[in-house]
């Protein structure tokens, strides 16, 4: 049963919707009757979470694509609105987080973090700003992190990169709040996904201990948090969440 109505027949666009949290940000918009286009790298993944969200009666469209290339990106758009129209909702969710000292990390870790969590998201957001700013009413959700504001060791190209996100969805809302396009940032803490999976050494086991002393959120309970953020009504803007387990401080 829908327990947010105002989604319903919205058209939405998830990035990094293989896994974690978007992937769990698709299958809520979609419980709620909004049509979903999945993008990410791995075609395998999201055509199987379309399958299984098309099985439950929702609607949703596989479109494998790499945030980080223009060419890509550009066919997403052509894809998404041949399936299904006008995108009136797009989360920029994707992303990547690599640790390192900063004396001997490779520069292209920090390349890599800086190309797909800002620029990657700059494009996806150009690419879908005339359709969402067509029709008055739309929503963007940028997912940063808690690490715009914290610091940590090794995590300083990561927070920087995450600091840019949170910086630009509050510069957007001064050119795109009155083109009606609700701007929000979402600042989460620790979820589960498939982020820590690649992350060793003792930079895996800071990871772990941390996450033992602090909790960590199921993708399912930040994906509500976006789901019930975006179907608030259009003029009221929940524009910035920080959303972290309780235990987590
Ligand atoms: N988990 C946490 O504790 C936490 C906390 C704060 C913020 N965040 C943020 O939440 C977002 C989602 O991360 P997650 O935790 O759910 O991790 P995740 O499971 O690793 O998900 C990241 C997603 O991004 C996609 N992606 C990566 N590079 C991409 C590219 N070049 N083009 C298209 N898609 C790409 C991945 O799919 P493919 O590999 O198939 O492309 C994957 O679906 C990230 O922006 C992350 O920084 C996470």
């Amino acid at each position: 049963m829908s327990q947010y109505e105002n989604l319903a027949g919205r058209t939405a666009v998830v990035t990094g919707a293989a896994s974690g949290i978007g992937a769990a940000i698709a299958k809520a918009f979609a419980a709620n009757g909004a049509k979903v286009a999945l993008l990410a790298r791995r075609a395998d993944r999201i055509q199987e979470l379309a399958d299984k969200i098309r099985a439950d009666g929702g609607q949703a469209l596989a479109v494998a694509t790499d945030i980080t290339s223009d060419a890509s990106v550009d066919a997403a758009v052509t894809a998404v609105n041949a399936a299904f129209g006008r995108v009136d909702l797009v989360v920029n969710n994707a992303g990547v987080m690599i640790p390192g000292d900063i004396g001997n990390a490779p520069f292209a870790d920090w390349q890599k973090m800086l190309d797909t969590n800002v620029t990657g998201l700059l494009r996806v957001l150009r690419a879908f700003t005339p359709d969402l700013t067509a029709d008055g009413h739309a929503d963007l959700v940028n997912i940063s992190s808690i690490a715009a504001h914290l610091t940590f060791p090794e995590y300083t190209v990561y927070g920087a990169s995450k600091a840019a996100v949170t910086f630009v969805s509050n510069s957007l809302r001064a050119e795109l709040g009155p083109k009606g396009v609700r701007v929000t940032n979402i600042e989460p803490g620790l979820v589960e996904s498939e982020l820590r999976d690649d992350i060793t050494g003792e930079s895996g086991a800071f990871l772990d201990e941390w996450i033992a002393s602090a909790g960590i959120l199921a993708a399912e309970e930040l994906a509500d948090v976006v789901a019930y953020t975006v179907s608030r009504p259009a003029r009221v803007n929940l524009r910035q969440i920080i959303a972290l387990p309780t235990t987590q401080y």
